[in-house]
């Protein structure tokens, strides 16, 4: 399958679905202006966000539209002081060319390859270059935009929403402190251990602490302009392999480039039978089903 199949058949399962029809403001005020906080915001308690619907908000799609930050992460709950309440988002980092890092990560992957969270999508542009087959999937709508500006095939929908080739993806991205997603690790793990193939791969980085925190923060900019709260997680290696084994990832690799932690997980096959011949490789990149 080419990017640009992938992403025609993406385009129009975006529009027929219906989880996705729901999520669109109705009131015809732009999404980004419903979700906004105020330059200096009100004591007014801001109402919390499920699992699926963070980093829709303002300051982050502002920030990849610039493609500059500074962006942070405020911590909420629980509650940290001084600089340890501001995680700083890597914002110019992920809008540019993959570094050395990331090129660790995309000689490892087989396709077709999702990337979770794919932010404003520098691998899945990159994968798609090399001829890859890949998408990106992001709830946030100028992610989506800036992935397919650069060449890449991109749905808005969350990761724990309904998703093409489910149980069929080569390789799962989840890179750049997307561990967090969702707040809960291995919830997430188990999601993925779904959506890939008996034998797949899963590419992660872990935090570069040694840590395993369960938070609710929201992303803010440097004057203070916010989204609503959501739940996020911080993990390192260690808590990351223990909820991978948990939920049945096997582990086939680890390895650390420019201070960034990566590990590489495997779903087992279920016998002879399902492992990967190069024969489904390619009968894969030519399924647009
Ligand atoms: C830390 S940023 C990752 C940046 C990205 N990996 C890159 O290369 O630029 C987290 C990304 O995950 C997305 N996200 C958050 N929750 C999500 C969910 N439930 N499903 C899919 N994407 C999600 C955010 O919109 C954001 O783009």
């Amino acid at each position: 399958m080419s990017g640009a199949a992938i992403g025609t058949e993406i385009h129009t399962a975006e529009r027929n679905d219906p989880a996705t029809a729901a999520r669109q403001p109705q009131t015809g005020t732009p999404l980004a202006v419903q979700l906004v906080a105020p330059a200096h915001p009100v004591d007014r308690p801001a109402p919390p966000v499920k699992p699926g619907e963070p980093w829709t908000d303002d300051p982050y799609a502002q920030a990849l539209r610039t493609g500059r930050g500074p962006l942070y992460l405020r911590r909420l709950e629980p509650h940290a002081h001084g600089t340890a309440e501001l995680i700083p988002l890597d914002v110019e980092r992920w809008c540019a060319a993959p570094d050395a890092a990331d090129t660790s990560v995309l000689h490892r992957c087989t396709g077709p390859v999702l990337d979770v969270g794919c932010g404003p999508g520098r691998l899945v542009g990159a994968l798609a270059a090399r001829g890859v087959p890949a998408l990106g999937v992001d709830v946030s709508p100028a992610a989506v935009t800036r992935t397919r500006r650069h060449g890449g095939a991109a749905l808005r929908r969350s990761v724990f929403d309904r998703l093409p080739r489910e149980g069929r993806w080569g390789t799962i991205l989840l890179m750049d402190g997307n561990v967090g997603i969702g707040g809960d690790l291995a919830t997430l793990l188990a999601r993925l251990h779904d959506l890939v193939r008996p034998g797949g791969r899963l590419l992660a980085e872990a935090a570069d602490e040694d840590v395993n925190q369960r938070l609710t923060v929201r992303v803010e900019d440097a004057h203070g302009r916010h989204g609503r709260p959501f739940p996020w997680a911080r993990v390192g290696t260690t808590a990351l392999l223990h909820a991978a084994d948990s939920t049945g990832w096997i582990l086939t690799g680890r390895w650390s480039a420019d201070g960034r932690p990566f590990v590489e997980l495997h779903r087992a096959t279920t016998g002879f039978d399902e492992m990967p011949t190069a024969q489904d490789e390619h009968a894969t990149a030519n399924d647009r089903s």
